[in-house]
């Protein structure tokens, strides 16, 4: 066993009302364009447990003893779903699985996102695979009549669900621009896609022009009733920060690091982020993953 392995397992012992070890069977595999897959994994324990900005830490092949973080895109009774694109060994690994292999789950890790009653109008801006947690967060929003979710989703790969035409309105965005999720449709969540890549009824720039776009048609009063969370490529979360600093309004950014253990122990995630009392190098795994946009040192 590795020093991350044995960490990992200290860690989740030392949380174990909160953090699983669980053997997780693939229940099913749904491929995408771009080598995108969706996995939906039992695991009964991570998903009674997890919340939007949560990720687990998955392993992907017995020959690669290092997991790979994943962010909870949604769950079920006793199952979650992750979304990943193929970028290197380990998620190719992680691909190949089918229905009925096992993996190990370790999770869910991370503080999550936190929606604030006086901010009800929360925009929900995910890039690429930054996708996930917007989703699992816009579930949990639906439940809760006090908030009134707006999702700008952003992709130059094809997106990894048929783009539908959506029948609800949102004040300020032009009438050609009117593909979303089905997914976040059947919930009555509007939802709004940009790329570079041509993709018919999305708008032709980038996830910030949109949201730039949307906020200007507030008032003062609304503004202040927004609240910004993002995931994506660091640029796209460097420019969804200064955006929402443009327009005063709160903001909550999910940060990517390398990750080793996962849980706090092997400090090899670290950020440096503005604290009350000056800069302090912090954890992305256990700090973050979600961290308040103004206290990031971009
Ligand atoms: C909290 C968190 C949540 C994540 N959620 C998702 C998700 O939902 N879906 C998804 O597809 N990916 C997600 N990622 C990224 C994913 O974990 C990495 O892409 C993955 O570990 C790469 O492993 P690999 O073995 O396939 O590729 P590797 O061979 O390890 O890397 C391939 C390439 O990706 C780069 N890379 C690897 N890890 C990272 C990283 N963390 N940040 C930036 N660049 C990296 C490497 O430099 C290399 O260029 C998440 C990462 C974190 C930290
Ligand atoms: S990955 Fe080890 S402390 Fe975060």
């Amino acid at each position: 066993m590795t020093a991350a392995q044995t960490e990992a397992r200290r860690h989740a012992q030392r949380n174990r009302n909160t953090l699983f070890v669980e053997d997780a069977e693939i229940l099913q595999v749904h491929p995408f364009a771009g080598e995108q897959f969706i996995q939906r994994i039992r695991a009964p324990r991570c998903a009674a447990n997890a919340k939007p900005g949560t990720f687990v830490h998955v392993t992907c092949a017995d020959a690669l003893p290092m997991r790979r973080p994943l962010s909870i895109m949604r769950t079920g009774d006793d199952w979650i779903e992750v979304l990943f694109k193929n970028v290197g060994d380990g998620l190719r690994a992680l691909s190949r699985k089918r229905a009925g292999d096992v993996i190990s789950v370790l999770g869910p890790i991370g503080m999550p996102f936190n929606p604030d009653p006086a901010r009800p109008r929360c925009l929900l801006i995910g890039g690429g695979v930054g996708i996930p947690p917007m989703v699992f967060l816009a579930d949990r929003l639906r439940h809760d009549a006090r908030y009134r979710p707006f999702a700008i989703l952003g992709s130059e790969l094809p997106f990894p669900f048929e783009l539908t035409a959506s029948a609800i309105d949102v004040p300020g965005i032009a009438d050609g621009t009117n593909s979303t999720m089905p997914l976040l449709e059947s919930w009555g969540i509007p939802a709004r896609l940009t790329s570079l890549a041509g993709f018919p009824g999305c708008h032709d720039g980038f996830v910030t022009d949109l949201a730039d776009r949307w906020l200007r048609t507030l008032s003062p009063g609304e503004l202040a009733e927004v609240k910004i969370f993002t995931c994506g490529p660091t640029p796209m979360l460097k420019a969804v920060a200064a955006l929402a600093e443009r327009h005063g309004v709160a903001c909550e950014v999910s940060l990517e690091e390398f990750m080793a253990c996962a849980v706090g122990g092997c400090a090899g995630c670290t950020v440096p982020i503005l604290t009350k009392t000056g800069k302090a190098m912090k954890r992305v795994c256990v700090d973050g993953p979600v961290f308040d946009a103004r206290s990031v040192d971009w």
